[in-house]
């Protein structure tokens, strides 16, 4: 089943992930689906959760990342995309956010230099290019695939992993 996540899903604040969705690929229309999407996984975000973001190029890692920052932080934030300093952390009244793009990671063991076990231990980390962790990686984790379907839409697939 391909569960499309609409204009008017936004409109009417479905919230599919987690219902109707785990495992299932969701089609996001655009950049405004895709902004909600980040924002339902922010809203149930909690204090050690991993949220890691495979997918090619382009596919809307960051995009999405940013959307679930500013959920937590704030609209006005500045996000960028921390392809060369690896990883940017947010501050939030409850939790940390720690954002990683590890494209440029070249040994998975590079991460402990990098604010690793602390993220850890304390925050909610969002992973782009998980893949370079190799065994790293924390078995307990949230995965999203993100394939580029169109220029404007993506297709993504979610699943909790214990
Ligand atoms: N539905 C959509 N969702 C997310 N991004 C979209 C969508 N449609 C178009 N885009 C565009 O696609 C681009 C996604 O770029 P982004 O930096 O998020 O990719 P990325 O997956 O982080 O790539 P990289 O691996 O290089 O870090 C942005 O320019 C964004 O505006
Ligand atoms: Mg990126």
């Amino acid at each position: 089943m391909i569960y499309k996540l609409t204009l008017s899903d936004i409109k009417n604040k479905i919230v599919p992930i987690k219902v109707k969705t785990l495992g299932n690929p969701i089609t996001i229309e655009n950049e405004q689906a895709m902004a909600l999407f980040a924002k339902e996984c922010a809203i149930k975000a909690q204090n050690k959760d991993v949220f890691t973001l495979q997918g090619p190029m382009g596919a809307g890692k960051s995009c999405f990342a940013r959307y679930f920052i500013r959920h937590l932080c704030g609209n006005n934030i500045d996000v960028p995309s921390p392809t060369f300093t690896l990883v940017q952390q947010y501050d939030t009244p409850c939790v940390s956010i720690w954002h990683f793009d590890l494209y440029r990671l070249e040994n998975p063991d590079e991460i402990y230099e990098i604010g690793w076990e602390e993220a850890l231990h304390d925050g909610v980390c969002l992973i782009e290019w998980p893949e370079r962790l190799g065994s790293l990686l924390p078995h307990k984790r949230h995965d999203i695939v993100f394939e580029i379907t169109s220029p404007e839409t993506r297709q993504l697939t979610y699943n909790m992993l214990e």
